[in-house]
């Protein structure tokens, strides 16, 4: 191995023991007592904590109404417009030149908008979007890369009550045609194009062909991103989006009043498979519960510079760059582009010039960074740094510990959190003032949560042992429904697990997990990522977990050989392999310490890359084409499509 020698065995042990947050977090924590008795005695009303954190026009009769399940109502009654809270009400009090974003594109260029200037070109951007005769109720569909026009627009639409679409920038013309036509949406906010490590991409040009198999008669408001680089023509019905604010320069807009039940915008989730699913979040539910958890779980503080360096084309950064931070009024940091270039320390040269307080990202970012090695965030000087985040997929305990080592300096706890686009918000974590973490674990439910396990005949398992994970009773972030489709949000989430008759509803997860005997969950992925190795189930995360937790590899994926029984592992690795034989029998002895010699893998495949979706997950269906020799089937979410080949010509070696 080329530079494994290079990984410390301090950071980056594969320990699971608990660790507690240091004195110093503790002491400054938004939440620093343990809340779940009070949850357990005062639910539902213990959802006033997170009603109270916003303002509201009319005030909530109650916090929940359960007449009609599945369809919970979160404060009824009461009314609230999501731009007034997050940005009005901070002009109000104070904050009016606080940096609120504080955007870095490509090449060093920056923005800095304070919450006075975010309210201004908002309220121009309302202006407008209800000139070119948007109304309330009507889906508006942005297809906007990481530019503060994103996030601009989003609380545009809001302002006037106009439910948004974000649609990922980075999907196809024909995905975006799809969800505007899944939502009737007729109106279209793009750009011409964007960077990405220093090229110019079209964009235009795929919303063009969009717009071309739409239903309805689309408008169209462009973002003039790359100036002369890409010169463009607008259509008939096309606008430009600089000359309608300079239309509208310095003008208000009321913001709209909303009731807490209307939609505040409509996600597709990323689902690698199936019709998107349009998961439709609540106005005053979905708000309340991203700003208490972005307070509670991500420690949050109005002076805080806070950064998630997620996309705010899916869910992570609706609820946690734009939402819950901007109600909060701290200042939420967003960058455009990758955190590889122009150079490897791109992020870690961010966090110091902008002296970040806490940094959430995902645990496929923490492998790449374990992957590139500790010298990058070593040469800077990360100790603004008090508290780190993780979402999307389980973070294994060496990632885990490399990430609090060379990120967090040994010192910064931990939240690792689990929840999905159609939570709204984190539903599993550690309160990171209040409960020890165990690294590899999400950690309990948050106080308010009830987790379940079940197995099929929806019996509770034994700590241990693997169960579906369900959720018995409703929260205020939880969808709504899913965008004209009642029938389809009942079937998908709740038919598996409810008795309607008896009155028990229960929402099924989609994941597994196995729980210790603190309660403390380890979520093993979607329950679809089970093989059946002769016979038995294996989840895929837990074996991918045992591979990873071997020194020297950086990420593995696992799928089952078409024959039943084999297990093949795509593995790739910190530095070049120069003995992979020998890191292929300790992985192998990994496999079998941890999960037992039934799931030891048949072939291992080292590769330098894991073929991954373009919100970072890996496409393992991907991966069992290639090991069953299958022709490869729609590869058009792939990130990295290069890398294919030569995987394929890897298997044909082995
Ligand atoms: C997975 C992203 C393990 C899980 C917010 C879930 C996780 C899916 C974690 C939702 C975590 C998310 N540990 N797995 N901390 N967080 N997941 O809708 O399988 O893009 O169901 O929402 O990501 O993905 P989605």
């Amino acid at each position: 191995m080329g530079d494994r020698d290079e990984v410390p065995s301090d950071g980056a042990s594969n320990d699971e023991s608990s660790q507690s947050p240091p004195a110093s977090f503790v002491e400054q924590a938004n939440v620093d007592e343990d809340l779940t008795d009070t949850f357990e005695r005062t639910w539902p009303e213990c959802w006033d904590r997170a009603g109270e954190l916003l303002e509201w026009d009319d005030p909530y009769a109650t916090v929940l109404d359960d007449e009609n399940p599945p369809f919970y109502r979160w404060f009824p009654g009461g009314t609230l417009n999501a731009s007034y809270n997050c940005l009005d009400r901070h002009l109000e009090s104070g904050r009016k030149n606080h940096a609120a974003i504080r955007w870095e594109g490509k090449d060093g260029e920056r923005r800095t908008f304070t919450y006075r200037e975010l309210y201004v070109e908002v309220n121009e951007c309302a202006a407008a979007l209800r000139e070119l005769g948007v109304q309330e109720d009507d889906v508006v569909t942005i297809y906007l890369p990481m530019i503060p026009e994103l996030p601009i627009t989003m609380l545009a639409c809001a302002r006037i009550g106009a439910p948004h679409s974000v649609v990922f920038a980075g999907l196809s013309a024909a995905a975006l045609a799809t969800r505007m036509d899944a939502a009737d949406s007729e109106y279209l906010l793009t750009c011409d194009g964007y960077y990405r490590r220093g090229d110019a991409f079209n964009q235009k040009s795929k919303a063009d062909n969009a717009v071309l198999s739409v239903d309805a008669n689309v408008t169209t408001v462009v973002v003039d991103r790359l100036g002369d680089e890409l010169p463009h023509v607008l259509g008939s019905n096309e606008y430009d989006y600089e000359a309608l604010l300079e239309a509208h320069s310095q003008e208000t807009v009321e913001p709209v009043s909303r009731d807490a039940d209307d939609m505040l915008f409509l996600m597709y989730t990323s689902g690698t498979t199936g019709e998107p699913k349009g998961v439709v979040h609540s106005t005053g539910g979905y708000l309340a519960y991203a700003a208490w958890t972005a307070r509670t779980v991500l420690d949050i503080k109005p002076e805080d510079t806070y950064w998630c360096a997620a996309d705010i084309g899916w869910i992570t950064g609706h609820s946690y760059i734009v939402y819950g931070p901007l109600a909060l009024g701290t200042t939420t940091v967003m960058y455009e582009g990758t955190p590889d270039y122009p150079d490897r320390d791109r992020l870690w040269e961010i966090v110091e010039r902008m002296a970040v307080d806490v940094f959430y990202t995902a645990p496929t970012a923490v492998r790449a960074f374990m992957k590139w090695g500790k010298q990058y965030p070593e040469r800077h000087d990360l100790s603004s740094l008090r508290l780190l985040g993780s979402v999307g997929e389980p973070i294994n305990p060496r990632a885990w510990h490399w990430y609090r080592e060379h990120v967090g300096g040994g010192e910064c706890p931990i939240v690792d959190t689990w929840w999905q686009t159609e939570t709204g918000g984190i539903a599993i974590s550690t309160v990171p003032g209040v409960d020890e973490m165990k690294p590899g674990s999400a950690g309990p439910p948050l106080p308010g949560i009830q987790v379940d396990l079940l197995d099929s005949d929806a019996t509770a398992v034994d700590p241990g042992e693997t169960g579906y994970l369900t959720l018995e009773r409703p929260w205020p972030g939880m969808a709504e429904t899913l965008y004209d489709d009642d029938e389809r949000y009942v079937a998908e989430y709740w038919r598996q697990f409810s008795d309607p008759d008896a009155g028990e509803w229960r929402y099924a997860s989609g994941d597994a997990a196995r729980a210790d005997e603190d309660g403390y969950l380890t979520i093993l992925g979607r329950v679809d990522d089970v093989l059946n190795i002769a016979g038995h189930q294996v989840s895929t995360m837990e074996l991918e977990s045992a591979i990873a937790g071997v020194e020297g590899i950086a990420e593995a994926a696992v799928v089952g050989g078409s024959n039943g029984g084999d297990v093949y592992a795509y593995v790739s690795t910190e530095g070049a392999t120069d003995d992979g034989d020998a890191l292929e029998r300790r992985i192998i002895e990994a496999v079998e310490t941890e999960i037992g010699p039934i799931a030891r893998p048949e072939t291992v495949v080292f590769t330098p890359e894991l073929p991954k979706t373009r919100s970072g997950k890996i496409m393992r269906r991907l991966l069992e084409d290639v090991t069953n020799d299958e022709p490869l089937g729609d590869t058009s979410a792939l990130r990295n499509p290069e890398i294919v080949g030569e995987i394929q010509s890897a298997v044909r070696d082995q």
